[in-house]
């Protein structure tokens, strides 16, 4: 209770209807400054579109953003731990452990950039606590956590690449 008190204090929120009433406040104006209209506008439109959602996604915590050019924003998840879209279709064990990321050359198969090793890059090491890659999986492993969908075989992979692309 202490705990969950400390989140909402800390400006994270439970997510559903009634929480969109109060401006979160990390996004809440600065003292002094006029309130932004975004914050108004996005409010508006969370309540217009919410009741449209099934009940689950109306009582998440957590609201995925649109996929609206994913194509040109690897490496992918939330901690960037996974480098393409091909990686994040492919099971677990099939994505890469550790990759270097700051080049800038297209990898327009699998979609994101090269990952080779890079003077001056960053070596991400997805087996330190923080990095790790493990969630969002297609794998016929059901019951493993962060599973979402079943396996796909690389074509499948491949043709939902062509779908993420057009977005
Ligand atoms: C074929 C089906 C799916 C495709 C092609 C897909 C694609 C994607 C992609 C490309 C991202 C990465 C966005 C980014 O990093 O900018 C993403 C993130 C995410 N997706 Fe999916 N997704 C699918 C199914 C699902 C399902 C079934 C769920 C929930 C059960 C889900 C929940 C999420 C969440 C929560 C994130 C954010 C994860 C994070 O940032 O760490 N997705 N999805």
């Amino acid at each position: 209770m202490a705990e969950e008190q400390a989140h909402l204090e800390a400006g994270h929120h439970d997510g559903g209807v009634e929480e969109i009433e109060g401006v979160p406040p990390q996004i809440s104006a600065t003292p002094g400054m006029p309130e932004r209209k975004a914050v108004k506008r996005r409010q508006d439109r969370v309540r217009e579109n919410l009741h449209l959602l099934p009940k689950n996604a109306q009582e998440a915590n957590y609201r995925v953003r649109p996929l609206n050019g994913v194509w040109a924003t690897a490496p992918y998840l939330h901690n960037g731990s996974v480098p393409n879209l091909y990686a994040l279709l492919s099971p677990v064990e099939e994505r890469p452990k550790k990759f270097y990321l700051g080049n800038r050359e297209y990898d327009p198969v699998n979609v994101g950039y090269r990952t080779d090793e890079l003077t001056g890059g960053f070596e991400m090491d997805t087996t330190i606590r923080g990095n790790y890659n493990t969630g969002h999986e297609f794998s016929d492993a059901s019951g493993k956590a962060g599973v979402i969908g079943r396996a796909l075989t690389p074509a499948e992979r491949k043709e939902l690449i062509e779908y993420l692309k057009s977005l």
